[in-house]
């Protein structure tokens, strides 16, 4: 396919993503037909160990190239991030002159979610610095951004570790990154989220703004979990807080004590809730991302439980 054919059909499939509501007759369709016309693009085998490896960073895990690529089949997931990108990115139009600077961190194969928003703005409008840690992903990004003559959007394109990455600028006006999994568990999502807010200005615009992590037990598979008590609003207050108090990278969270009435037998669960932006929520079961995380508390007593956030390799919530 010719560069011109590959982004009407991009433009396309984006006019549909980009539509209001929550879910409509013609969204699962535009990101079938999204999903084909990347792999138009790039074949990523799944037999290569290369396309299978993950990348270890201090601070959590960043998934292998072909598990990477398949995050964009996610419906709810892709539209909800895109739509958000492209609020926000109105939003910052309307408060300065010269283009608005995106920072994704993150982009896997295709840089999925800001994709459909290039078709959307023009360079003078928009400008993206891009950052993937793993160079076989790296690798197939650039095959993706010359097919579709996406250049000129990009200001920067580099291998590099988000979590640890350092601005030249501060002039970055939006912070994007999907880089979780559920429950804040084994990725680096909270760390590069962090490693921004200590070099950006407030008024900088993080998608996602909001993750909640909750503990929660549930009656019923499949059935929408009872929260018990929120163990983790990662939003703007919290990554200031966190930045006001941490040298260098050294992020600690605080204890969080739930005490309940919960009898001894009752499985917990790890719940997630995601505001991108505004007004686009993930919530229970929407994507892979709010699936209920099992916890094991078989040997604590369920009256009193003791929760922290830890930032390590595998991160994640360590309860005791
Ligand atoms: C869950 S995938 C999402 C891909 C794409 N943004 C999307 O939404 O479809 C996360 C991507 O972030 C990359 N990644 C993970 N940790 C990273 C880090 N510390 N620095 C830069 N990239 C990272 C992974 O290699 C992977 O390609």
């Amino acid at each position: 396919m010719e560069t011109t054919q590959l982004r009407e059909e991009l433009r396309r499939i984006s006019d549909e993503i980009l539509k209001p509501g929550d879910f409509h007759d013609q969204l699962a369709p535009a990101i079938t037909d999204y999903v084909a016309l990347l792999s138009k693009i790039v074949k990523i085998n799944n037999d290569d160990e290369l396309n299978r490896k993950h990348v270890q960073s201090e601070m959590g895990q960043a998934i292998g190239t072909f598990w990477a690529a398949q995050c964009v089949r996610e419906v709810l997931r892709t539209q909800r991030f895109v739509r958000s990108l492209y609020l926000a990115i109105k939003e910052k139009l309307n408060q300065k002159s010269g283009p608005v600077r995106v920072m994704y961190a993150g982009t896997g194969p295709f840089a999925a979610l800001a994709l459909p928003v290039m078709m959307h703005f023009s360079p003078a409008e928009v400008q993206f610095t891009l950052l993937e840690i793993n160079e076989q992903t790296y690798n197939l990004l650039h095959e993706v951004l010359d097919a579709f003559d996406l250049n000129p959007f990009v200001s920067k394109c580099e291998i590099a570790d988000a979590t640890v990455y350092q601005v030249d600028n501060s002039n970055i006006d939006i912070v994007i990154s999907e880089t979780m999994n559920r429950a804040l568990i084994k990725e680096p999502q909270v760390a590069i989220m962090l490693n921004f807010a200590r070099q950006l200005p407030l008024d900088t615009i993080f998608i996602p703004e909001e993750i909640n992590v909750g503990l929660s037990t549930q009656h019923k598979s499949g059935t929408e979990p009872k929260l018990i008590k929120h163990l983790m609003e990662f939003n703007t207050s919290l990554r200031q807080k966190l930045v006001d108090d941490t040298i260098g990278f050294n992020w600690e969270f605080d204890e969080v004590i739930v005490e309940s009435d919960i009898e001894k037998g009752e499985q917990f669960y790890l719940s997630t809730e995601i505001k991108v932006y505004k007004d686009n929520f993930l919530g229970f079961n929407d994507c892979s991302l709010n699936i209920l995380e099992r916890i094991k508390t078989d040997k604590l007593d369920p009256k009193k439980l003791k929760f922290r956030y830890v930032l390590k390799e595998t991160p994640g919530f360590i309860v005791y």
